[in-house]
């Protein structure tokens, strides 16, 4: 791992709250002191690296004025968001240097955090790597009366975790870096920061972690051994607070959790850590303890319906491969083919198997566009507590067969793929037209 120990404090994404409900938006490219006194060449939003948290509340009536500030094409994909399809920014909504797009739809789902990332057909993993990403927090009525810790960058923190990997001259090289299975690097960043810490109150804090890497997945848990309570899946808060002694997430997917550290002070040694124990978050304590309410008991009314659980399944996909060769169906994506046909506001289930190949195999993150989907069996079992809950991207194990109930909202052609970016570049990706 890089060899450079001096701890920095976290950076906060700045907050873009709508002016008269829109929201610029550009991507752009510019250097940023990841290293001190040093300059990497990085991609941004609204700055030189990752972006803003956009935070938008359901029925509001929202604008995001996209710009393409870069000197290659690129689009703006709102990953998790219930939107339609010619908003949704896949392959098809490109954006050319010095163009701009608005993007207007009205917010239809529950509070959740999604996030954002561009879509170019097959140079998403390349741009997201050199640092387009933000994160989206949706609220509505129930998580602002809920009583849960909504400070932002107080008790309500924002943690984009992503691995990279640097040449000898601190760049982030990744034609260099990179293989067909994803790009693996030897450095992490929370939100951009290298060596990271995060100071907190002695309370319980939020952490909306997503793992926006290309390809590592990470297992969250704390060094003290200390539980934690999940409240959301991908898109939505689960019915309620769940004890957690750890939870993996694999590119693409997010969680909250609120850790209690109103028993820990300015000598204590406490980390978010990754399953080997490696160091992925410590916490500076501050000694002052801060008035710190009980959790709610109930967060939620997710359910899977009976009439859900008796649907036939309507589409089978079949995730295949490894490297350069993957596909879905035996097939690698084309823009000019629709795989499947939906029609708008109607459940289908699709039967989702991660086929192994004589190796093994390898787990698939499987991620739909314009919608959040429910889970509703895995390998015929009820899936486990953590994942009954809204999803959008869910990890498939090789001979792992997963049953979604899935419904758009809207019209349009939506992507459906694996989240290994590298898989995503490599074909291992379909569409969907509702009509
Ligand atoms: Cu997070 Cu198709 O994307
Ligand atoms: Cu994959």
């Amino acid at each position: 791992l890089n060899d450079s120990t001096e701890e920095n404090e976290l950076a906060i994404p700045p907050l873009l709250e709508p002016v008269d409900g829109s929201y610029p938006i550009t991507a752009q490219q510019g250097t940023t002191e990841i290293f001190e006194g040093i300059q990497t060449d990085t991609y941004g939003y609204n700055g030189s690296f990752l972006g803003p948290v956009i935070r938008i509340k359901r029925g509001d009536a929202v604008t995001f004025k996209t710009r393409n500030e870069l000197t290659e094409p690129t689009t703006f994909h709102w990953h998790g968001l219930d939107i339609p399809g010619k908003g949704d920014g896949g392959p098809h909504q490109v954006v050319e240097p010095g163009e701009t797009k608005d993007v207007k739809f009205t917010v239809n789902q529950e509070a959740s955090t999604l996030w954002f990332h561009p879509h170019q057909k097959g140079i998403t993993a390349e741009q997201v790597y050199k640092g387009l990403a933000g994160l989206i927090y949706v609220e509505d009525e129930n998580s602002q009366k809920l009583g849960l810790p909504d400070n932002y960058g107080v008790n309500d923190f924002p943690l984009v975790f992503q691995d990279r990997q640097f040449d000898d001259k601190n760049q982030l090289n990744f034609k260099a870096m990179h293989n067909d299975d994803g790009t693996i690097g030897n450095t992490l960043l929370v939100n951009g920061t290298l060596n990271p810490k995060l100071t907190v109150g002695a309370e319980k804090v939020r952490l909306r972690l997503l793992n926006g890497s290309n390809a590592r997945n990470y297992t969250f848990k704390l060094n003290t051994g200390d539980s934690f309570q999940q409240i959301a899946t991908d898109g939505g808060f689960l019915n309620e607070p769940l004890e957690m002694s750890e939870i993996t997430l694999t590119p693409g997917e997010r969680a909250e959790i609120i850790v209690d550290f109103s028993k820990q002070n300015s000598n204590s040694d406490i980390a978010l850590v990754n399953e080997e124990d490696t160091i992925l978050l410590p916490f500076k304590v501050r000694d002052e303890q801060t008035n710190s309410a009980e959790l709610p008991e109930s967060l939620n009314d997710y359910k899977v319906t009976d009439e859900e659980r008796s649907l036939p399944v309507a589409k089978r996909l079949e995730l295949f491969g490894m490297g350069m060769h993957v596909t879905i169906n035996g097939k690698q994506f084309d823009m000019n083919r629709i795989d499947f046909t939906q029609k708008q506001g109607e459940t289908e289930i699709w039967e989702v198997y991660n086929k192994p190949d004589p190796m093994g195999g390898m787990v698939h993150p499987f991620h739909i566009h314009g919608t959040q989907f429910k889970i509703v069996t895995i390998d015929g079992e009820d899936p486990p507590e953590i994942l009954q809950g809204w999803k959008d991207t869910v990890a498939i194990e090789p001979g792992q067969t997963v049953k979604l109930a899935v419904k758009f909202n809207n019209k349009g052609t939506y992507m459906y793929h694996c989240h290994l970016l590298e898989h995503e570049d490599n074909g291992m990706m379909g569409q969907v037209e509702v009509n």
